[in-house]
């Protein structure tokens, strides 16, 4: 029977065609079974660095995205061509940070997630000129946890991260290490960074203010695959997209198990088949390949298709500021081809993790709330009607506060909210309950399209009158258009 195929669908796949450039592009179809695929890249492990001194040196770099033509012109840390290295440090460590800026452009570096002093967070007043270095150093006072480093300069936060400017941090403590977890760096326990990237005709970045990629990079990789022993594996994943949030999932739809998240390890590990992560937050899993055969593969995947408006990467359109050949479909992220288990596998998880104590809402000595608001027709979003300003002070407070501070979402779409200096709890969702995943420290958390949500958080330890934190939107094109603010605590 013949069916014709419209002519506006002909138009969409030639499209689809013209844009695949050579590599065999990121749809829900590649399915290989091979365990060396060809039309797959091995998935990039980032080196590590250890130890109580770090030296981290940002400059221009270039990488071959795809098999054939141009190179992409990228920045990197240390010499790397697209996100930096992981840095390994222990809770309880003081270290001691050399940050140089190789670029002709101003930068900063913030350790997203740490509980350090204002004028060591490396936000937009950390300035790093160009062939200066920036020296701070502070106690490591976070719990275990995977953490991350990314460029935070006001207007250049987008342009730097898009460049490939980031990196990991894993924080080790004595209650994770007696823990029996999967922890062999780059082998049971392995770093994923999920963003995406448009390109221009001649393979570099657009890096025009547009929401959303067009080419899933993990690790920097398209196309990636891995090959994983047969036992349990643990991912550190962090969203650092500029605004696509991912519905993770497995192929073939088994159970995960979430076992910590922005700011440590959960009281205890949480069965999902679906993990939603918006841009910033991090989520530590642990997924069983013990039953699967040596040479099998499966993938992890985004269903990011049938989302509602708001959710961020749902836009139907494939084109233009709001669209992406990724928006509103499933599409495949890595690739798991399953190997022999290494010695001293781990082959159960436990029950507990961590005793965690939270805030409750009777604990909370101050509130702040803040609305999130702007953004019609496209235009800027901003809080409480004024866009960031480096001069002002939005919010003070005082030291010690136990704080429930309750964002609202305003009604035009989706946001990632962060704030620095503290991790809080999630007391409550106006759109219905806390997914037992969220309930861990946090320091960044999805916002739906009108909803509010507090957390309480205790300013502790840093008081500084002069040097404020920073709250905003994590999406760096709204951070970058003035969805941001600043607090001192005293
Ligand atoms: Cu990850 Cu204010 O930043
Ligand atoms: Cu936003």
């Amino acid at each position: 029977m013949y069916l014709p195929i419209p002519t506006c669908m002909m138009i969409f796949l030639i499209f689809i065609y013209s844009c695949n450039k050579s590599s065999s592009g990121n749809s829900s179809s590649t399915t290989g079974t091979s365990s060396s695929d060809t039309a797959y890249n091995t998935l990039y492990i980032p080196p590590t660095l250890s130890g109580t001194s770090f030296n981290l040196t940002l400059s221009k770099s270039s990488k071959q995205f795809f098999k054939t033509g141009s190179s992409t012109a990228t920045y990197g840390y240390n010499g790397q061509n697209f996100w930096g290295p992981t840095l390994i440090m222990n809770k309880g460590d003081n270290v001691q940070m050399n940050v140089t800026n190789g670029l002709t452009d101003t930068t900063t570096v913030h350790w997203h997630g740490f509980h350090i002093p204002a004028k060591m967070d490396g936000g937009p007043h950390q300035k790093i000129a160009p062939s200066t270095t920036w020296s701070p150093n502070f106690l490591i006072m976070n719990n275990a946890s995977t953490y991350w480093y990314h460029p935070h300069l006001h207007q250049k936060t987008f342009e730097q991260l898009t460049m490939g400017a980031g990196g990991f941090i894993i924080v080790k403590d004595p209650v994770e290490a007696a823990l029996n977890l999967p922890r062999k760096y780059g082998t049971d326990d392995i770093p994923l960074v999920l963003t995406s990237r448009r390109f221009n005709s001649d393979n570099s970045f657009d890096i025009t203010t547009h929401a959303y990629g067009d080419y899933a990079l993990v690790n920097g990789t398209i196309n990636a695959q891995i090959s994983l022993p047969k036992q349990y594996v643990r991912f550190r994943i962090l969203n650092a997209e500029t605004e696509r949030a991912y519905n993770l999932g497995f192929s073939d739809n088994r159970t995960f198990y979430v076992i910590g998240n922005d700011g440590g390890l959960l009281s205890t590990p949480v069965a999902v088949t679906r993990l939603v992560m918006s841009v910033g937050e991090r989520y530590e899993i642990l997924v069983n390949l013990g039953n699967d055969a040596v040479g099998s593969s499966l993938s992890l995947k985004a269903y990011n298709s049938n989302q509602s408006f708001g959710f961020p990467g749902a836009e139907p359109g494939t084109t233009g500021e709001f669209g992406s050949l990724l928006n509103n479909v499933d599409f495949q992220l890595l690739k798991i081809n399953v190997t022999t288990s290494i010695a001293s596998a781990v082959t159960n998880i436990p029950t507990t993790l961590v005793s965690n104590t939270y805030w409750k809402s009777s604990d909370v000595t101050n509130s702040i709330t803040t609305a999130i608001n702007g953004g019609q027709g496209g235009s800027a979003f901003y809080f409480d009607n004024n866009f960031y300003n480096y001069t002002t002070i939005n919010q003070t407070i005082p030291l010690n506060a136990i704080v429930n501070w309750t964002f609202s979402g305003g009604s035009i779409f989706g946001h990632s909210v962060h704030i620095h200096d503290v991790q809080f709890n999630i007391v409550s969702r106006s759109t219905g309950a806390i997914a037992p995943y969220e309930t861990g420290w946090k320091d960044t958390y999805f916002i739906h399209l009108g909803e509010t949500v507090s957390v309480v958080a205790k300013f502790s330890d840093f008081s500084d009158t002069t040097w404020p934190f920073m709250y905003h939107c994590h999406f760096p094109n709204h951070e970058d258009g003035g969805l941001m603010g600043q607090f001192i605590v005293k």
